[in-house]
């Protein structure tokens, strides 16, 4: 559908960005924090600086907020550290991570920003690996549910939007980079017990989430990346609905529908897999029934057909930035991955396609019929501070000015999106490239090689991202 005027946002359409604890925070060791597996494992992607420092917005939230109500922000969503508010097997809470949290929240809501939380963004606590393997064991379940319900307990008088874990699909699609098929003798066995664990952990949120939070909503966080065919060849076609449901349909269906799917069933059947399901489980997975969905959207993939006997060949993400590193992968009789020549790309191989925004949400609506946010969507970039002190970063601009304008395209086309977050408001860490690759809104003055002085220094992005929020989508 084309439209004669530029696309109108609600009233009450809420503006932000979005962080994660263990890529914002920093002071790992600090306010009685413990470890988490992904502090040991960023260690291990040198040259690019680790999770210790970071964004250091734990020593520099305050500062951080008041630039973010300068902005013009209405919220801002992000996640709460796992090993900061029970940081030993003992389950005892403390305070001061308590503390620190409430502290955020409160000042957020000072300046009227409405917080939105994430329960898990990747950061399992250390002691739980040594307790019982993660999210390899069962026992974890209990362990999440007592977390969670602190959190409730703690916040939901204030916090009423809750996410439950941060792109589930990708942690299970991705293992080998976030770590968690640490442990694993067969992966690709293996990661639909673990998806199963972490089904019922989501599960047992939204369940304590409606019956601690008063007017308390919870939904889950899906990475979701568009999927084309590559050509309008029939085979194509269901190579991409392959992609779609091995990579994001198997998970929505079940937030929403809270079974799996029949796809997923016939999968397993012909794989061999036994995801482990129980006794109870699925009447616990009924009851979690969300309130909306968090999406998280930055490309999108093209597939197509591949047959049983071509060889299989692993997907290589782009680790280092350097243009064409990324290697599409094969699953003979399934699909395979290819590029798109119809955009442009990232320096890390990324997509550049506004346009999968809108078709994301257009897809969302259609299938589930669920309010949406944005809570991720941003451009990654090499950036150092320019000789006037400042970062011009015209192409931030352009990318979010494009993928913002098709959120306002989907509204026009009748989908209920209530708020947009991008990532990320001040340069913070990346899950593979530490400081050299930058998403904010805001310069972070350290790098991979040097801690600098951190200070905060606005990119031109902030100032033209300010004028549309504070327009609520008119300039721009
Ligand atoms: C999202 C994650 O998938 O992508 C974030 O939720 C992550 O944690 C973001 O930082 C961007 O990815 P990267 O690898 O560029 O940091």
């Amino acid at each position: 559908m084309y439209y004669k005027t530029n696309p109108i946002f609600p009233k009450d359409f809420m503006w932000g960005a979005s962080s994660a604890a263990w890529q914002v925070e920093g002071a790992v060791a600090e306010g009685g924090r413990t470890p988490a597996i992904i502090d040991l494992n960023s260690k291990k992607k040198k040259p690019f600086a680790d999770n210790s420092i970071a964004a250091d917005h734990y020593h520099h939230y305050k500062e951080d907020v008041q630039l973010m109500a300068e902005c013009g922000f209405s919220s801002y969503r992000f996640s709460i550290s796992w090993s900061r508010i029970i940081p030993h097997e003992d389950g005892e809470v403390n305070p001061e991570g308590i503390k620190f949290y409430n502290d955020l929240i409160n000042e957020l809501l000072k300046n009227n920003i409405t917080p939105i939380v994430t329960l898990y963004h990747y950061d399992m606590p250390v002691w739980v690996d040594e307790m019982c393997g993660g999210w390899r064991n069962r026992t974890v379940i209990d362990a999440f549910d007592h977390y969670v319900r602190v959190c409730f307990k703690a916040f939901g008088d204030r916090v009423k939007y809750w996410l439950s874990i941060n792109e589930q699909n990708m942690q299970i699609c991705y293992g080998n980079w976030l770590g968690i098929d640490k442990g694993c003798d067969d992966w690709e066995k293996e990661k639909w017990k673990i998806n199963h664990i972490m089904n019922l952990c989501h599960a047992k949120a939204v369940i304590a989430c409606h019956e601690l939070v008063d007017g308390g909503k919870i939904g889950p966080v899906p990475g979701y990346v568009p999927i084309y065919p590559e050509s309008c060849k029939p085979e194509d076609q269901i190579a991409a609905m392959n992609a779609e449901e091995l990579t994001e349909k198997v998970w929505n269906d079940l937030y929403v529908h809270r079974e799996y799917n029949g796809f997923i069933k016939k999968y397993w059947e012909d794989n061999n897999i036994d995801p482990d399901i129980r006794p109870g489980d699925m009447e616990l997975i009924k009851e979690a029934k969300i309130d909306f969905f968090a999406l998280n959207c930055y490309r999108s993939n093209v597939a197509k057909d591949c047959k049983p006997e071509e060889e299989y060949l692993e997907l290589q993400l782009n680790k280092n930035g350097v243009k064409g590193q990324f290697i599409y992968p094969k699953y003979p009789g399934v699909y395979q991955l290819a590029a798109n020549p119809n955009v442009e790309t990232t320096d890390w191989d990324w997509e550049i396609d506004p346009i999968a925004m809108r078709y994301m949400l257009r897809y969302m609506w259609d299938h589930y019929q669920l309010p949406m946010m944005i809570t991720e969507n941003g451009y990654g970039a090499h950036e150092s501070l320019g000789e006037d002190g400042c970062v011009h970063d015209e192409e931030r601009i352009n990318f979010l000015r494009d993928q913002i304008y098709q959120v306002g395209l989907a509204i026009m086309d009748g989908c209920e999106v209530i708020s947009y977050n991008l990532w990320s408001f001040t340069d913070l860490l990346s899950t593979g490239n530490g400081m050299a690759k930058r998403y904010g809104l805001v310069y972070v003055n350290t790098t991979d090689e040097d801690v600098l002085d951190l200070r905060r220094i606005k990119k031109d992005s902030f100032y033209w991202y300010s004028k549309l929020i504070k327009s609520n989508g008119k300039e721009w």
